[in-house]
């Protein structure tokens, strides 16, 4: 695929149509946001600290500014009151432009804000994360935590605008790049075989290269797009996306949250793809097609202890569950993700167990 440095994507969405930019610079990026209405900023503290040059230009043209820590406590309701304060006190009005900078903590507090302010007021945003540009920054969902459930409350309300920088991707913690390549490798796996061997193929270089960085960025969000726009409010297709998310979710809950969430998801496909293989499912020669590189992209988690027990439950209290049937995301025959109902027995634990003490660890 072809790609220049000021490509862009346009997206459908029932609030209208939104634009991604794919920027180098952070400069760059900046430069995207509208001056044409007054600003309000909501970013990340320490993006805010690592891009202040890039940044500055943006930050003093600003109504206001509200630095906010990363932290999934501070993704909550009980948080939300406060910005709404601060913003009010800033005299934002219903025609003011709302900005998130960083990551999908900043996206979804920022999305869900924007969503009640006025009824709903324009939002721009500048992800700054991997997980972000690849994946969350498109799809419009917003997630708070609330009542100690993580994203128990949320609402689909899309950005106006998406400039995506590179150059953010190069301060970014090694595992929070890992994490963001699970989500790239799994929306890339859900397209199909071809799909997901041209970006296992290409996997080392994604770490080295930003171009090829850029251009699987790319690719993740076109077939996202494509998703998205026949099912923006996740009634049927769009599900698929959960592929290795039910397995993700219970080993980010049954270990405390010492995965990082993309490569927990990860984890998890590798997972889906064993259980799935198992039951008769998917190839055996499908799981190991697949195997090498989501091994690579969990490697030096696959020691970390995941109780069969602890994960079971988790799994058990998924919201999409029906009745007591799990409601999971396996691959099938054809290597095609599909939404299955698979009771819990005792076949379906040991099949768990055999992943995770065994088969996660061969390399
Ligand atoms: N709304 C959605 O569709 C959606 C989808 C997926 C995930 N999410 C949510 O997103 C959150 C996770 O988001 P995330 O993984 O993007 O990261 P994050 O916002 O949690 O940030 C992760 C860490 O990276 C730091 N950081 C951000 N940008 C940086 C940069 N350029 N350089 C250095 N450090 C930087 C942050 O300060 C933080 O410490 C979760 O709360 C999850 O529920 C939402
Ligand atoms: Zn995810």
């Amino acid at each position: 695929m072809d790609m220049t440095a000021s490509d862009s994507l346009q997206i459908q969405s029932w609030n209208g149509p939104y634009t991604v930019r794919f920027r180098q610079t952070v400069a760059e990026a900046a430069g995207d946001i509208p001056r044409d209405r007054p600003l309000h900023i909501v970013m990340d503290t320490r993006v805010a600290l690592l891009h202040a040059t890039a940044l500055a230009p943006l930050l003093t043209d600003a109504r206001s500014v509200h630095p906010i820590e990363a932290l999934e406590g501070n993704k909550s309701l009980e948080v939300v009151p406060a910005l709404v304060q601060r913003l009010s006190e800033a005299g934002i009005r219903r025609d003011h432009l709302l900005l998130a900078i960083g990551g999908g903590i900043l996206q979804d507090m920022t999305c869900f804000v924007a969503s009640i302010l006025f009824r709903g007021m324009d939002w721009a945003f500048l992800p700054s994360t991997l997980l972000a540009q690849a994946d969350s920054c498109i799809g419009s969902k917003s997630s708070i935590n609330a009542a100690g459930v993580k994203n128990l409350v949320g609402n689909f309300y899309p950005p106006r605008q998406i400039s995506i920088a590179t150059q953010f991707i190069a301060t970014l913690d090694p595992r929070d790049v890992r994490s963001g390549v699970g989500e790239m490798l799994k929306v890339h796996a859900i397209d199909g075989p071809a799909s997901y061997d041209r970006i296992a193929e290409a996997y080392s270089r994604l770490f080295t290269e930003t171009a090829v960085m850029l251009e699987f960025i790319r690719a993740s969000l076109l077939i996202k797009k494509q998703m998205i726009e026949v099912d923006e409010f996740d009634r049927g297709p769009r599900n698929v996306f959960n592929y290795g998310h039910s397995f993700g979710h219970a080993i980010e809950a049954a270990t405390g949250y010492a995965v990082p969430h993309g490569i927990a998801v990860t984890m998890g496909m590798d997972m889906a793809n064993h259980v799935s293989t198992r039951m008769g499912r998917m190839p055996a020669q499908d799981f190991a097609r697949m195997h090498p590189v989501l091994r690579r992209n969990y490697d030096g988690y696959e020691a970390v202890p995941v109780p069969v027990d602890r994960m079971l439950e988790a799994l058990s209290r998924d919201k999409k569950n029906v009745g007591t049937d799990l409601s999971l995301i396996l691959p099938n025959t054809q290597s095609r993700i599909e939404k299955v109902r698979v009771p819990p027995d005792t076949a379906f634990r040991d099949r768990c167990r055999e992943f995770l003490d065994d088969v996660r660890r061969r390399a």
